[in-house]
């Protein structure tokens, strides 16, 4: 029968010593049942248990319930047994049997030390790694790139650091254009000593990829380009020194500004519902003649410049939001990349992925997509 602390007829000298002794005896009989660590637990619980322990009902059904006169007396009497019963714990755990958890050797260390046994407790928990997933403007980069890959584009890549001559001189950006100032770009220091072409930079566009791949490919092409660029603009809710971009060229014989108008408005669908509407205005770059801007009619009101009674904000209630600059490769730049400008025609455009990711998850801020604040991030998981 197992032992239950008994409530105390007297309190006497003699019985406090035999209530002391059966518990002393049942304590030495357990603590030599312990075979395993499981055994150790269920014994330690049993008796130094916060709730139910021996020791806590010793303390109630002794101590408290013991007359002022005798408290003395049963209280050393506890303390005692109490020293003895975690000392006995204590010393139960060494000779348990303890099944190691399986050494899991860790790339490249060698496990030359064997585990500890008694420094291993396998009843911790595991160390959970949280579970990643795509940030908001890398998916959706993914999202634009799968679009054009679906219409036989490949992807292309190059450089965060550019040359000043791929990213600005081959797009024919003449030599005092405001762009190379450094009001826009981010140049690499001490490259005064190395002809301009040649000076570093960090690229302010993807476009010098157009330039890298029409040096290595004949055309016909048909590439995107997705990629980091950096500006000198100071941090605010809608510009980042960092941003993102998706670049595309095509280039072929007869390649007109229909096609430009069919792939971007089709592009457009794709990735905003099928009702958007595109719609192209006149701008420049010196790379693209004609070049234009298009907009795309609003997907958040619908076109109408309002959600309800409300203004809507991401359009500025025109109905219309400016996603991209595009337009026909300049027949200039044919001539960097050794293409002949009587044989071949092509369209370019560029779009920023933050942007679209911004209006796409009606997030306010440019700046939360890359404080790494995981509250942020956990949303888009
Ligand atoms: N590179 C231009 C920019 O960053 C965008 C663009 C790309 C325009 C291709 C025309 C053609 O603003």
């Amino acid at each position: 029968m197992a032992y239950t602390v008994p409530k105390l007829k007297s309190f006497s000298a003699a019985t406090l010593d035999k209530a002391a002794e059966k518990l002393q005896a049942a304590l030495k009989q357990e603590s030599a049942a312990v075979k395993t660590e499981a055994d150790w637990k269920s014994f330690r619980d049993r008796w130094i248990g916060r709730k139910n322990g021996v020791l806590t009902e010793i303390n109630e059904l002794w101590l408290k319930a013991a007359p002022k006169d005798a408290k003395r007396e049963v209280g050393q009497r506890v303390n005692e047994l109490k020293t003895s019963v975690t000392a006995t714990v204590e010393k139960s755990r060494t000779g348990v049997t303890i099944v190691p958890a399986p050494a899991v050797a860790k790339v490249g260390v060698t496990m030359s030390t064997p585990v500890e046994p008694a420094a291993l407790d396998i009843t911790l928990p595991g160390i959970r790694r949280p579970l990643g997933s795509e940030h908001p403007v890398i998916r959706t980069m993914h999202e634009i790139v799968s679009v054009f890959r679906n219409l036989g584009y490949s992807v292309e890549e190059g450089p965060v650091i550019e040359t000043d001559y791929y990213n600005f001189e081959a797009l024919n950006f003449p030599p005092n254009h405001p762009a190379r100032d450094t009001q826009d770009t981010l140049f690499i220091a001490r490259q005064e000593s190395k002809p301009q072409r040649e000076r570093l930079l960090l690229r302010t566009h993807t476009s010098p990829v157009q330039i890298r791949t029409m040096e290595k490919m004949k055309p016909p092409v048909r590439i995107v380009i997705p990629g980091k660029v950096h500006r000198n603009d100071p941090p605010d809710a809608s510009h980042s020194p960092m941003f993102h971009q998706v670049e595309g060229l095509a280039v072929d014989a007869n390649i007109t500004f229909c096609d430009l108008k069919g792939t971007l408005d089709h592009a457009m669908k794709a990735l905003f519902g099928s009702s958007v509407k595109t719609s192209f205005r006149p701008s420049f770059f010196p790379f693209t003649e004609p070049s234009a801007e298009m907009m795309v009619s609003c997907f958040i009101c619908g076109g109408s410049g309002k959600r309800g009674s409300e203004p809507c904000r991401p359009c500025k209630q025109t109905g219309w939001i400016e996603i991209l600059g595009c337009g026909m490769v300049d027949p200039n730049v044919y001539g960097f990349v050794d293409y002949d400008p009587k044989k071949v025609s092509g369209f370019a455009f560029g779009m920023g992925a933050d942007r679209i990711a911004i209006l796409k998850y009606g997030v306010d801020d440019i700046q939360l997509f890359f404080n790494g604040d995981v509250r942020f991030l956990e949303q888009f998981g």
